[in-house]
Formats: C-alpha cells, structure tokens, sequence
C-alpha cells in the first residue's frame, strides 16, 4: 500500500463504524494559551472533553498535523538521529465524545492492524497502565488488562508506568490511561535472540509504537489535582509514517513513500547520497523532516519571526539550514526549492500547501540568505573561540557575545558545541544577557524632558495607500541620554 491508500483505508475504516470524517485542524494554534502547536490529534477536540461545548457528532475521525517542538511533547533533538521521530507528523486519530469506551477502542484498533493492515498478531505487543502511588494513586487499568486478554496471549501485555501509559496534553487538561501498541518489525532471527517484549519503550528503531489509544476520564487542573470529566471518552493517535514504514515493509520512516521523494530531491540538489554515512544521512533526514514541519507553518499562517511560535519555526528552519551548510556543503538557499517536491507528495491530502506554494518558497528562501550570512561568520568566530578555549566548558560571555554582536543563535552554539563534546557555561551567558538587558533598560528610561516640540498639535494624514514617498514636517524628536556614561549620544 501507498502512503494515499493507507491513509484512506484508515479513514475509510472509521467511516463505516459511523465515525464523521473531519478535516485536520491547523498546526498553529491561536485560541490556547497552553499550547504553541497542534501536539495531537485530540487538541481540536479538547473543548468537548472537558464539557464546555458539546460535539455534533459523538464520533469522528481524521488525520491530523501534529508538531512537537515545544512543552510536554518535544522530539526535536531526536530527529534526524533515529530512523522514527519526527518534528512535524501525522497523526491519524478516532474519537468517541461520551459514546464507545475502551472495548470497541481495543478491538477496532486490533481489528484494523491486523484484518485491514494485516500485521502479523505475532508482531504485536500492547501496553497497559500498571497505576501509580505517587500523589494521584491511581488503579492499574484492569478493564483494558481483561479486554487486551481476550484477544492477544498475556505475555504480548506488558503493564506500563505512568510516563508511558498515562496520556496527558500538556500540564493542564485531559488525559486519562492509555494502551499502547506496539510493533516488532526485527527478523526472524533477532526475534529468536531477543524477546520483542523487553524492547517495548526501550528506544529500539525496529520495536516501535504505532498507535495509543487513551482513555480520557480526568482533568488536570493548573494546581496539579485530577478531577474527573463529565463524560469518558476515547482519543487514539497512530503515527502515520510509522504505520507506513511497517505496511511498507521498510526499516525507517525515512524509507517510505512520505519521504523518499524528498530524499531523493534533496541528494539531487545538493549532489549527496543517502544510506552511505552516517553523518551525511542524518543531515538529510533532519531536512526532510524540517522541510515538512517549516512549510506545513507558513501554510498555516506562521511565519519565521524572533517570538513566540514563529521563533519555534525560525529555529527548525536554521537547525536544517545548518546541517546542510555542514555536512552536504550547502552555501546557497537550497531548502525552498524542495517545497515543489513535498506539495507534489502531500499536495492532495493537504490543499493548503498547493494554495500556499509560492509564499512558502518566498519566506523559506529569504530566511536562507540572511541566515547563511550569519552562520558563515558565526562559524569561524566560534571555532576560533572553541580553539582558545580551555577546559570543556565554554566561556558563556564569549558565546554570549557571537549572539549578540553576530545574531549567532545560542541554541546552535550549544548544539555545535555538544558535537565536539564541549558544554556552554549556561551560567555565564545568562548574567551576561540579564546585564545587557540591564543597560538597555537604562538607556531607555528617558524623561519627559527629553522631548524636543518644534510644532505643537500638528495635524496628522496617513498617505500611504497612495503614494510612497512624501515630504513631511519634524514635529518633535527625542534626545537620547546614554545614563551609563551620562552622554548626550544624539
Ligand atoms: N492523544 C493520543 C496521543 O497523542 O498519543
């Protein structure tokens, strides 16, 4: 099956058990305060499972655009070194808003894996909660325990912790237990050596979730207390290139249709090949996978920008920027002409990137050059701080200074400087930050005094939908009294 066939079998799947299909929601988010990105596929419905507004359809089903860059769900160092995180990804999801519970959640997720999919059972290991005796003692999920036991042999269950089988959006808001799935794509002959249940959660590329299906029940309030929801509901979330990577029988998430494409593009335009060394792959992951995250924003509306979200984007833009500088020797913009490439791939299921096209290449591009420029200075100046250097920690004011003189990214520093096995003295860097921010603050501190009025009440036109330049009168100015040295500056 192709990424576009599995993709539809899901929906299709749902949509005969009377799931309404609904579109993903955007993967900016602009109405919540707890949350930057969409990190789920259940952030668009979270409204309904907490009461405060009532659904249409008590079950519904989609693929959704997640990213998870910031806050609770944050891959993003992973990506590009494992074959199976992702910044930006797809999550396809089934709901149920105070409708089925956790029994046809477990069995049409079964259903689905291994009738529609056929997965071989044998492949399969499921995850249960095993409780917890911390402040929110909680039961071990016995219900899901009995429902996976009528369906896969006991020692295919394996009971989890609260980190991984205790699903919760963010450090407020639903959540509830949750049962995992997870899959074995080994060889028949690792499979023999070593049993696929004690590499569950163990971060083995090839023993890997696929789907969690949560049981939603609770809500955590912003004290930290769990108070139960009005209804229980279900929220399942499959990652869809991993569900690929297994019907596809590939090794890497990267191996699949989703990608190839992209990583046969990107080995074109910057003369490399992929699946020859280890550095250079990694570098041609991270930007297949940051090429889908930045374009699939500025479709959405947020742009590269030094706050906020935008500053999120800015940085995965840079991070791909700078893989590529170093190790595929990129010295030109070269990531915007790879969005023609990802809206041929993923054009269809998500039409706002075909309509967005051309803005995206614009920002992608423009963002290129004026970080290049900075990157190619920065790198010297850094190297020949790391030189000069002694000890493994960095003088934090130095790297402080390439921030601020050069606009050298300080995560990048401290990213550069973990690749040579060095570490920032974080300390250092901060005080010398809060000290700038202590100048500037001074600086800006200017009395009314400071004002010079050479017109009073002058009258005000805005001009600009017609003409680009105009002649105007000064009406006042301000001098700018430096405090430190006590100076007229201006
Ligand atoms: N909401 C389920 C998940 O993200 O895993």
């Amino acid at each position: 099956m192709n990424s576009k066939e599995i993709r539809t079998h899901f929906l299709n799947f749902f949509k005969e058990k009377n799931h309404k299909i609904v579109p993903s929601a955007p993967m900016v988010i602009k109405d919540d305060p707890t949350l930057m990105f969409t990190n789920a596929g259940m952030n668009q419905f979270k409204e309904f499972f907490l009461g405060n507004s009532v659904s249409k359809h008590t079950r519904i089903a989609d693929t959704q655009k997640c990213l998870r860059v910031s806050g609770k769900h944050n891959d993003l160092e992973e990506v590009g070194k494992d074959t199976y995180h992702h910044t930006m990804f797809e999550m396809l999801g089934n709901w149920s808003f105070g409708d089925y519970f956790k029994k046809e959640a477990i069995e049409w997720a079964w259903e689905f894996l291994t009738e529609v999919c056929k997965i071989d059972k044998k492949s399969l290991y499921v995850s249960v909660f095993e409780g917890s005796d911390d402040e929110d003692n909680l039961e071990m999920d016995q219900e899901a325990f009995n429902l996976w036991k009528a369906i896969v042999p006991e020692d295919r269950i394996i009971l989890g912790n609260k980190k991984d089988n205790f699903w919760e959006m963010g450090d407020q808001g639903p959540c509830g237990p949750c049962s995992e799935i997870h899959v074995d794509i080994r060889s028949t002959d690792e499979k023999a050596k070593v049993s696929g249940a004690s590499l569950v959660n163990q971060d083995h590329p090839l023993v890997v979730e696929i789907w969690n299906l949560v049981f939603m029940q609770y809500n955590r309030k912003a004290n930290g207390n769990l108070e139960n929801l009005p209804a229980k509901h279900v929220d399942t979330g499959m990652g869809f290139e991993r569900l690929c990577m297994v019907l596809q029988g590939v090794k890497s998430n990267y191996d699949t249709d989703v990608f190839t494409p992209i990583i046969r593009e990107i080995e074109t335009i910057t003369n490399s090949k992929y699946g020859k060394e280890e550095e250079t792959d990694i570098a041609i992951r991270v930007i297949a996978d940051h090429i889908r995250a930045v374009s699939f924003s500025i479709a959405d509306g947020q742009l590269p920008s030094n706050t906020g979200a935008g500053y999120v984007i800015r940085r995965i833009l840079r991070r791909a920027i700078r893989y590529g500088f170093t190790f595929l020797n990129t010295k030109q913009p070269f990531m915007y002409r790879l969005v023609n490439v990802l809206t041929e791939t993923m054009g269809k299921a998500f039409p706002e990137l075909k309509e967005q096209r051309q803005l995206i290449e614009n920002v992608i591009k423009e963002e290129e050059h004026s970080f290049l420029n900075t990157l190619e200075h920065g790198l010297v100046l850094l190297d020949t701080i790391i030189k000069k250097n002694k000890g493994d920690a960095v003088d934090g004011r130095k790297a402080f200074e390439l921030y601020d003189t050069y606009g050298f990214p300080i995560d990048l520093t401290a990213l550069i400087l973990s690749e040579k096995g060095l570490s920032l003295d974080e300390e250092e860097f901060n005080s010398a930050m809060q000290e700038q921010k202590d100048r500037s603050r001074s600086a800006s501190e200017i009395s009314k005094e400071d004002w010079v009025v050479l017109i009073d009440n002058a009258e005000q036109e805005f001009v600009g939908y017609d003409v680009l330049e105009a002649n105007v009168k000064l009406v006042k100015y301000r001098k700018i009294i430096s405090k430190k040295k006590g100076s007229n500056i201006s």
